[in-house]
């Protein structure tokens, strides 16, 4: 356990190093749309329009990590706060919905480029974005995924509430939920 607890601290002390962790600027929009383009499918991924307006709107529910050395984001992970209690397909079309104020929220990508997958980064992103939201008094965060990656966040502290209120490029989702401490 407490060999585990060194390695995870050493993970962060070299993600820090690597990685700026930062809220996403206006200007970065489209670069979010790229990566968003390079991560999913046509059939699942994020349109360019719906990702400039989310990062207008609600730049703050971004948390992206930018690589130090090349200044351009290596992944992000993205959401919208609200007072609703589960999921639905709207959030991801229409970032009206967000409600600065809310009570949780819904999470809308975790995005990795390839280059820099299996390295700690998605489950940096996730502890980073918790710890923040904790900070701003949020409740929950919600998300939906396919069922390979169920487990992924489970380890990430996830509990799976089961199939999902949503059709989101033709799939079946589990709606995967996380309760932030007080
Ligand atoms: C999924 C994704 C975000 C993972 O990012 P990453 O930086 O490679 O993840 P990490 O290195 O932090 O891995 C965290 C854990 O998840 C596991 N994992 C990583 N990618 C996985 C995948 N594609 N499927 C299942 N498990 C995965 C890792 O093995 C690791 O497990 P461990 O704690 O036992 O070591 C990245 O592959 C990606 O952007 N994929 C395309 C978009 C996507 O599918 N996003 C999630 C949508 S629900």
């Amino acid at each position: 356990m407490e060999k585990e607890i060194r390695k995870q601290e050493a993970e962060q002390t070299m993600l820090d190093e690597r990685f700026e962790f930062r809220s996403i600027r206006p200007e970065e929009g489209e670069e979010a749309a790229e990566i968003e383009r390079i991560c999913f499918p046509p059939n699942e991924a994020c349109s360019e329009k719906m990702m400039l307006e989310r990062a207008a709107k609600a730049p703050e529910l971004f948390l992206v990590a930018v690589d130090r050395q090349t200044g351009r984001i290596a992944g992000f992970l993205n959401g919208l706060s609200t007072n609703e209690e589960s999921f639905r397909d709207e959030f991801f079309t229409d970032a009206g919905l967000y409600d600065p104020e809310g009570r949780n929220v819904m999470l809308l990508g975790l995005d990795v480029l390839p280059d820099y997958r299996l390295q700690g980064l998605g489950r940096e992103l996730v502890r980073r974005y918790v710890r923040r939201e904790r900070g701003n008094g949020r409740k929950r965060l919600l998300l939906t995924c396919l069922p390979p990656k169920v487990e992924m966040y489970k380890k990430m502290g996830f509990c799976d509430q089961g199939i999902a209120n949503s059709s989101w490029g033709g799939s079946q989702w589990h709606e995967m939920s996380y309760t932030i401490p007080d």
